[in-house]
């Protein structure tokens, strides 16, 4: 088999913390070149993971010539014009969420991707965790009935770091919303198989000085009728774990630290009678929990080998950087609704 040779730009931040440490497990991955601003930084993270090549201007690893694919995980201020660069490479590109400052932006990146004729795949990682991927499949068996309302939490620890780019309108785009409930966004709705029609939404900067949102809660209407909702904060402790919480007419699905960069939490799955008549009692003592079974792995060699196959064997792209786009619209209408108080349609 032949391995999908990457380019990783921005290689300090997550891709040194998990993504390229999730390439080196992979027998499908080659890392080729990193690129980082700082040319130290660039050399050490070349020697600590044996690449070919380290560069400190991306366009001069998306000229390397051995460089197949690149994964795009600099701050997002720079994903438009490093993402727009690789395309006209001519390479394809697996980029971090979120996916742009803003709607127009995504927009053109997919323009010219599409123009080029190059691949383009979002870091959406909380769809390849065994869990979420498990409790897709037992909502989409109608196992538990029609899904009639979803929730997911996810908070992290975020004080005021002077310099730190999230904290920065102009470089992130916004706060949690943009940061944690990104991910919130796009795994209910990919969980539930619908999408959003319309949102409401609040958000404050609570407990910190930023100038971007430390909480952010919203409700989405999807198109199928179920209600979604997302809480994203970056004022709750690390060691607070994710919440997933899916209701339907036949059951419920509980997960707890699903939503996370290494596998691994806890989960609930409850199935019921939905043809039962009225009960007055509301007897809630014979219930029925199904046995869900995974093997974890590593979410980010899942995601970059799902990537690269699609690179190199044609097979369409599992995450489509169109639902990022799909997902920034979301957020823009909650930051509007937050604005106006209204519900916002899509
Ligand atoms: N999927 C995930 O698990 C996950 C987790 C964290 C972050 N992210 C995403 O990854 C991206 C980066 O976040 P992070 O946490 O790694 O940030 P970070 O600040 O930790 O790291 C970003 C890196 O990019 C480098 N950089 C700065 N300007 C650059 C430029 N012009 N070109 C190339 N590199 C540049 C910085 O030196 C730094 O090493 C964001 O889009 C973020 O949302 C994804």
């Amino acid at each position: 088999m032949k391995k999908v040779r990457w380019g990783v730009i921005g290689a300090g931040g997550i891709a040194d913390r998990r993504t390229i440490p999730g390439m080196m497990l992979s027998d499908e991955a080659e890392l080729v070149a990193v690129m980082e601003i700082n040319e130290e930084l660039a050399e050490s993270l070349r020697a600590k993971y044996g690449a070919k090549r380290a560069y400190t201007d991306h366009k001069a690893l998306l000229a390397d010539p051995e460089v197949d694919v690149v994964y795009i995980a600099s701050p997002v201020n720079c994903h438009k014009e490093q993402a727009i660069d690789a395309a006209r490479a001519k390479k394809d590109i697996l980029l971090e969420k979120p996916i742009c400052l803003d709607i127009a932006d995504a927009e053109e990146v997919l323009r010219v991707c599409e123009e080029e004729g190059v691949k383009i795949g979002t870091g959406f990682l909380m769809r390849f965790h065994a869990y979420n991927a498990k409790i897709r499949e037992i909502v989409q068996s109608g196992k538990i009935g029609q899904i009639v309302s979803c929730r997911a939490q996810f908070t992290c620890w975020y004080p005021d770091i002077p310099g730190a780019w999230r904290q920065v309108k102009a470089l992130s785009g916004g706060g949690a919303l943009m940061d944690l409930g990104v991910h919130c966004i796009d795994l209910l709705q990919y969980i539930v198989g619908a999408k959003a029609k319309r949102v409401a939404a609040l958000k404050s900067t609570n407990t910190f000085s930023y100038e971007v949102e430390d909480q952010a809660s919203l409700l989405m209407e999807l198109e199928n009728g179920t209600f979604a909702y997302v809480e994203s904060n970056f004022n709750v402790p690390d060691a607070v774990p994710s919440k997933l919480e899916i209701y339907g007419t036949a059951g419920s699905i509980v997960a707890y630290g699903t939503l996370s960069q290494v596998e691994g939490g806890t989960i609930e799955v409850i199935a019921a009678d939905s043809t039962a008549g009225y009960d007055a009692q509301q007897t809630r003592n014979e219930v029925k929990k199904l046995d869900v079974e995974v093997e974890f792995g590593n979410m980010y060699t899942k995601e970059l080998d799902s990537f690269g196959r699609s690179h190199r064997d044609g097979v369409p792209v599992e995450v489509p950087a169109a639902d990022a786009v799909q997902a920034q619209r979301v957020i823009q209408a909650a930051y509007k609704s937050a604005e106006t108080g209204m519900f916002v349609e899509l």
